[in-house]
C-alpha cells in the first residue's frame, strides 16, 4: 500500500493509453498505478494531465532597467498559466550575467520572486569568467550571440573559439544564437528577413559546427528554416520556436514591429517547409522576450527585436494536438524529456523518481484572448488562434495556478553539474 503522499492525481490517462493514479510526495511522484492517500485528491477524469514544460530560452528581464518589460514574478506566472513548471533564463539581461557576482545577484531576484522551477544560463563575451559562473551554478553557457540582437553584441569568431575549448573542458552546455547579420537599412519586416537571411543562418551554423571541438554539448537557439535545421548533426541539438513554426510574413503589415525577432519571422513558404522537421527538431521553446507595447510603437528601425511567448507555447500546440496534426507524444518529447535530457536534469513525468509538476488541461481549445495573458508585456501575435490552457498547474506537488489564481508555492532553483 503506498505511504500516505501529499498529492493524488487520480485517473490520469497517459500517452501510452494507461489509466493510472499518481501519487506525488515530497515535490516527486512517489507512485505510480495505485492510488493510496493523500493531503489531496485531484480527480483527472476526462482531462488531459501532462508533465510540466520546461521552457529552455526565456527572456525573464527584471532588475532596475528592465522590470517595466517583465519581473521574475510576472514572467513565472506566466509560465504557470501556459503549462511551463520550468523556466531557463538568458544571460543577456541589464547588468548582463558575466560573472559569479552578477549571477548570484540575478539569482537572488529570482529565487525572491519566481513562481516556478527556475535557472539561470551565463553569459559568453569578452572578460566574462566562465569558470566562476559554472562554479556559481550557470544551467548553461548562452544563449551565445555569434550575431548581436537585442542586447547582445555578436562575439568575435577568436573569442568564440577559445570560449568553446573552456566550455568543452567545463562538461556543460553552450547554446549558441547563429546568423549572419547584412549591412542595410532596417525598416520593414522583409528588409529584417534580407538582413538576416536565411542563408546566413545556415552559414553560421556550419561555421559554428566546424569550429566546435569534439567534446562540446553544443546546442541551436531558434532555428527558423528547414535548411538550417538540417545541417545539424551528429550529438548536436537544436531549437525552434512557436513563431517561427505558426507565424509568417504574410500575417502582418510591412512595417509591424510586433512580429519583429530574431531570427525574423519568414516567409509563409519558408514556414512550411520548417514543418517538415517537426520530427527531427529537439526543443520547441519560446524566446519569450517581453517588450512593452510602447518600446514596440517606435520606428520599425529602432523597435527591439523580440516576441513574448512563454504562457502560450505549449497551448497553441496542444491545440495542434487536439487537431490531429501532430502527436502529443511528440509535444511532451519537444516541451519537457529532450530538454531535460539535454540540460542533464531529471523531468516531470508518470514515473516514479520524475518530478511532481503537472499541468491539467480541458479536452477543448479556446481563442487566445490578449487581455488573460500574465505577462507583463500585455500582447501577443496570437490573439485569436486556437489555444489549450490549463485550469491547474501543479509544481513539486502542490497546486499552484488553478482557474486564473496563483499560490506562491515552494519553487526550487535547479543549478547546473558544476555549481559548488
Ligand atoms: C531576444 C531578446 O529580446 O532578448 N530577442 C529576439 O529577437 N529573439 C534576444 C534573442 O534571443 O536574440
Amino acid at each position: 500500500m503506498p505511504e500516505y503522499c501529499d498529492l493524488i492525481l487520480k485517473n490520469v490517462s497517459t500517452p501510452a493509453g494507461l489509466v493510472r493514479d499518481i501519487s506525488i510526495k515530497n515535490g516527486l511522484v512517489a507512485h505510480s498505478g495505485s492510488s493510496g492517500r493523500a493531503e489531496r485528491t485531484i480527480d483527472c477524469k476526462g482531462l488531459y494531465c501532462l508533465p510540466g514544460a520546461i521552457d529552455m530560452h526565456v527572456h525573464m528581464r527584471g532588475g532596475k532597467e528592465q522590470s517595466s518589460k517583465e519581473t521574475w514574478k510576472t514572467g513565472t506566472m506566466s509560465a504557470l498559466a501556459g503549462g511551463v513548471t520550468h523556466v531557463v533564463d538568458q544571460p543577456n539581461c541589464i547588468p548582463a550575467i558575466k560573472d559569479a557576482s552578477t549571477f548570484e545577484s540575478r539569482l537572488k531576484e529570482a529565487k525572491s520572486q519566481a513562481y516556478c522551477n527556475f535557472s539561470i544560463n551565463a553569459g559568453v563575451m569578452k572578460g566574462a569568467d566562465l569558470s566562476g559562473m559554472h562554479r556559481a551554478g550557470a544551467m548553461a553557457f548562452g544563449e551565445i550571440f555569434a550575431a548581436p540582437s537585442s542586447y547582445g553584441e555578436g562575439v568575435p569568431p577568436e573569442y568564440l573559439r577559445s570560449a568553446f575549448l573552456e566550455i568543452e573542458k567545463s562538461g556543460c552546455l553552450a547554446t549558441v544564437h547563429a546568423e549572419t547579420v547584412l549591412e542595410g537599412t532596417d525598416d520593414s519586416l522583409d528588409a529584417h528577413n534580407c538582413l538576416r537571411p536565411v542563408s546566413g543562418e545556415a552559414e553560421a551554423v556550419s561555421n559554428i559546427m566546424e569550429m566546435a571541438p569534439d567534446d562540446l554539448r553544443l546546442h541551436f537557439c531558434h532555428l527558423s528554416s528547414f535548411e538550417s535545421a538540417d545541417l545539424v548533426s551528429g550529438r548536436h541539438t537544436f531549437e525552434v520556436m512557436p513563431h517561427h513554426l505558426l507565424l509568417s510574413t504574410d500575417m502582418f503589415d510591412a512595417k509591424d514591429t510586433f512580429a519583429r525577432v530574431n531570427p525574423p519571422v519568414r516567409d509563409d513558404a519558408t514556414r512550411k517547409k520548417l514543418w517538415r522537421m517537426w520530427d527531427k527538431i529537439d526543443v520547441l521553446a519560446s524566446d519569450h522576450a517581453p517588450h512593452t507595447v510602447s518600446e514596440k510603437s517606435a520606428d520599425f528601425s529602432s523597435a527591439p527585436s523580440g516576441i513574448p511567448g512563454v504562457e502560450t507555447m505549449v497551448p497553441l500546440f496542444l491545440a495542434l494536438v487536439y487537431q490531429k496534426k501532430i502527436s502529443l507524444e511528440s509535444l511532451i518529447a519537444k516541451t519537457t524529456i529532450n530538454p531535460a535530457r539535454i540540460l542533464h536534469i531529471n523531468c516531470a513525468g508518470y514515473e516514479p523518481g520524475m518530478r511532481g509538476d503537472f499541468a491539467i488541461y480541458p479536452k477543448r481549445s479556446e481563442k487566445v484572448d490578449p487581455g488573460r495573458l500574465h505577462s507583463l508585456a500585455g500582447w501577443t501575435p496570437y490573439g485569436g488562434m486556437e489555444g489549450v490552457f490549463p485550469d491547474k498547474t501543479i509544481l513539486r506537488g502542490e497546486v499552484v495556478y488553478s482557474d486564473g489564481d496563483f499560490l506562491k508555492g515552494s519553487p526550487e532553483w535547479i543549478p547546473g553539474e558544476g555549481y559548488i
